[in-house]
C-alpha cells in the first residue's frame, strides 16, 4: 500500500514538473528573446505573490488527426486559475505562446470557459493575457466552436464582472473579438499585436504594404482605431495598469466599488483653480490639470488617453471614493465633440454605470464638430451614443461647467435635463445655444448688414449677448444649475455631492434591453 501511495505521489510530481516545462527551455528561450515573459511569469509578475492557485494544470488536447496524439503537453497551452490583486480576488488566464504558440483547442477553450463560469457564478473579475497563434490549426472546426464558447461567456459576464484583456503577442482573426468585447483591452509596444487580417492577406487583396506593428500594433490601436485603451512599453508595465485599474473597480455589478483612504484633505481648496480657466472662450488651457488639481493625490488613471483627446476619460478617487471622471478637453479642437470623442466616451459612461461608479463630468464644449467628414462618417447616430449612454446612467452624476456648454453638447454633457443629479457651474460658465459671434451673425444679420458700421454694430451686439448668456445665470435662474460655485470649492463641494448621493436609486423603465443607436 505504500508503495502505491508512493507510486502516485511520484506521477503527480512527474506530471507537474511536465505541466510546469511548458513548451520546453528551447521556446522558452525564444520567448525571452522577444522580450516578453513566460505565462507563469506573467501571472507571478501579476497577482499578490503567492496568491496564484492553479486549476486544471494536467488537461490535455482530445485531437488525433496530424499525429496529434503524440504530442500532448500538460496544461495545452493556457494556464487558469485565480488568486488575489491588492487584496481582491481575481480569475487569470494566461496563454502560453511555447505550447503549440498557444493556439486554442477545444480543451484550451473549455479551461478559459471553466474559469469564465466561475468568476460570472462567484462575482469574481476576469483577466486575460494573451498570446496564441489563434485558432489551433490541426482541430479545425472544434477550435471555432471553442472560441465561440468563449465569446458567448464574454457577453453574458459584459456588464456583470469586469473582463480585462492585456495583449501580449499576437492576437489575430476572429481571435481578436474575446478582447474586444471586454472592458478593457491593453497592449504592449512591439511584442503584441492585432488585427483580422494580416499584412499578407492585405498585401494580397488590397495591394497595401503595411507592417505588422503599424497595422496592429499598440500604438496603432492606442491612437488610431481605439481598439486599445492603453499602449505600455513592456509587459510588466502592462499588467500593473491592470492592477491599478483593478482597484478603482468592484468586483462585479453588485457590489460598491472600494474605498481607499487618502491623505488629502477633503476640504482642500485649490486657490489655482480660480486662474486656471481664462475668461477669454478663445484660450484653450489643460483639463487633465484642472482634473488633477480637483482629485485625490492629483492621481487620475486616463483610459484612452491617446484616442480622441478632445475628450478625457479615466478613473479617479473624491474622499477615496472611485469615480469616473470625463472632461471635454479644450487644449485639443477646442474640447469639440465628435465622432471618436462620443463613442470613446459613450462606453466609458455605460461601463462606469454598469459597475456603480459614480460619474464626474467637467464640461467646457463649444459643440459637436462641424465638416462633412463628421456629417458623413454619421455624427448624428454617433454622438447620440454618448447622449443615451448619459441619460440611461443611473449612476450618480455630478456636472461641473468650467467654461462654454453650448448648443446639443451642453444637454448631452450630463445636464441636469438627462438627470443629472447635482449640476454646478463656475462664473466662467457661459451656457447658451452658441457662442455670442455666431448667434449674432444669425439673428442680427440684416441689421448689421444695413448699419452705416457695419463693424460697431456687429460689436455691441456681441456684447450685449455675452451680458445676456454667457455666463451662468440664465440657467442658475431656471434651476438647470444648482449653484454657481467659485472653482477653489470645487473638491469639497464635489466630495459632500458624492457622499449625499452614496444611496441614490434610480430605475429606468422596465424593458428588455434599450436599444442604442449602435
Ligand atoms: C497550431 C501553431 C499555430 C496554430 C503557431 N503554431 N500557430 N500551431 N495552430 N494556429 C505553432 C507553430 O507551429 C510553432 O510550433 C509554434 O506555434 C510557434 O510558431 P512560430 O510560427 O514559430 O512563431 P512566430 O514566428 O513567432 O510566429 C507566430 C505567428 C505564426 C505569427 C502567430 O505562428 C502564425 O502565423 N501562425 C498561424 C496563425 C494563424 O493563421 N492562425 C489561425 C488564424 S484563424 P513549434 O512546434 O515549431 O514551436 C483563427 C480563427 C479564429 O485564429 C476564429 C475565431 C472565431
Amino acid at each position: 500500500m505504500a508503495d502505491r501511495k508512493q507510486a502516485v505521489l511520484d506521477r503527480l510530481d512527474a506530471l507537474n514538473a511536465a505541466a510546469l516545462a511548458g513548451g520546453g527551455d528551447k521556446r522558452k528561450a525564444r520567448q525571452h528573446a522577444k522580450g516578453k515573459l513566460t505565462a507563469r511569469e506573467r501571472i507571478a509578475a501579476f497577482l499578490d505573490e503567492g496568491t496564484f492557485v492553479e486549476m486544471d494544470r494536467l488537461v490535455t488536447h482530445r485531437c488525433t488527426d496530424f499525429g496529434m496524439d503524440q504530442q500532448k503537453i500538460y496544461g495545452d497551452g493556457v494556464v487558469t486559475g485565480y488568486g488575489e490583486v491588492g487584496g481582491g480576488k481575481v480569475f487569470v488566464f494566461a496563454q502560453d505562446f511555447t505550447v503549440f504558440g498557444g493556439s486554442l483547442s477545444e480543451a484550451f477553450a473549455g479551461k478559459i470557459c471553466k474559469v469564465m463560469d466561475l468568476a460570472l457564478r462567484s462575482g469574481v473579475p476576469v483577466v486575460g493575457l494573451n498570446d496564441s497563434g489563434g485558432a489551433r490549426i490541426q482541430e479545425g472546426v472544434q477550435s471555432l466552436a471553442g472560441y465561440a464558447e468563449i465569446f458567448y461567456r464574454n457577453v453574458a459576464a459584459s456588464g456583470v464582472v469586469p473582463q480585462i484583456s492585456v495583449v501580449m503577442g499576437p492576437c489575430a482573426g476572429g481571435a481578436v473579438y474575446s478582447p474586444a468585447i471586454t472592458d478593457f483591452v491593453i497592449m504592449v509596444r512591439k511584442t503584441s499585436f492585432m488585427f483580422i487580417t494580416g499584412p499578407e492577406v492585405i498585401r494580397t487583396v488590397t495591394h497595401e504594404e503595411v507592417t505588422q506593428e503599424d497595422l496592429g500594433g499598440a500604438d496603432r490601436h492606442a491612437g488610431t482605431s481605439g481598439v486599445a485603451h492603453f499602449a505600455c512599453d513592456d509587459e510588466k508595465q502592462a499588467l500593473a495598469v491592470v492592477r491599478e485599474l483593478l482597484s478603482y473597480l468592484p468586483a462585479n455589478n453588485l457590489d460598491a466599488p472600494p474605498v481607499v483612504p487618502t491623505s488629502d484633505p477633503t476640504d482642500r481648496r485649490d486657490a489655482d483653480l480660480a486662474e486656471l480657466v481664462p475668461f477669454d472662450p478663445m484660450k484653450p488651457y489643460d483639463m487633465k490639470e484642472l482634473i488633477g488639481k480637483i482629485v485625490d493625490d492629483g492621481r487620475f488613471l486616463e483610459v484612452h488617453a491617446d484616442y480622441a483627446r478632445n475628450i478625457l476619460c479615466g478613473f479617479a478617487r473624491l474622499g477615496g471614493r472611485s469615480v469616473g471622471v470625463v472632461g471635454n478637453q479644450p487644449a485639443v479642437l477646442a474640447g469639440c465633440l465628435d465622432i471618436d470623442a462620443s463613442v470613446k466616451a459613450a462606453r466609458f459612461v455605460r461601463f462606469c454605470d454598469a459597475f456603480n461608479i459614480p460619474l464626474v463630468t467637467f464640461v467646457d464644449v463649444p459643440g459637436f464638430l462641424p465638416g462633412t467628414a463628421q456629417e458623413y462618417g454619421g455624427i448624428i447616430r454617433h454622438g447620440a451614443k454618448l447622449l443615451y449612454a448619459y441619460a440611461e446612467a443611473t449612476v450618480p452624476k455630478v456636472t461641473v461647467i468650467t467654461r462654454k456648454a453650448y448648443g446639443g453638447a451642453y444637454d448631452v454633457m450630463s445636464s441636469k435635463h438627462i438627470r443629472g443629479d447635482l449640476n454646478y457651474a463656475w462664473p466662467s460658465a457661459e451656457i447658451a445655444v452658441m457662442g455670442p459671434e455666431g448667434a449674432v451673425k444669425i439673428i442680427h444679420r440684416n441689421a448689421i448688414a444695413q448699419a452705416e458700421d457695419p463693424v460697431a454694430t456687429k460689436d455691441a451686439y456681441v456684447s450685449e449677448y455675452t451680458d445676456l448668456f454667457a455666463n451662468p445665470f440664465k440657467a442658475a435662474e431656471l434651476g438647470y444649475i444648482d449653484e454657481v460655485l467659485a472653482p477653489e470649492d470645487t473638491r469639497p463641494r464635489l466630495i459632500s455631492a458624492l457622499s449625499l448621493l452614496e444611496g441614490k436609486q434610480d430605475r429606468l423603465p422596465a424593458k428588455k434591453h434599450g436599444n442604442i443607436p449602435l
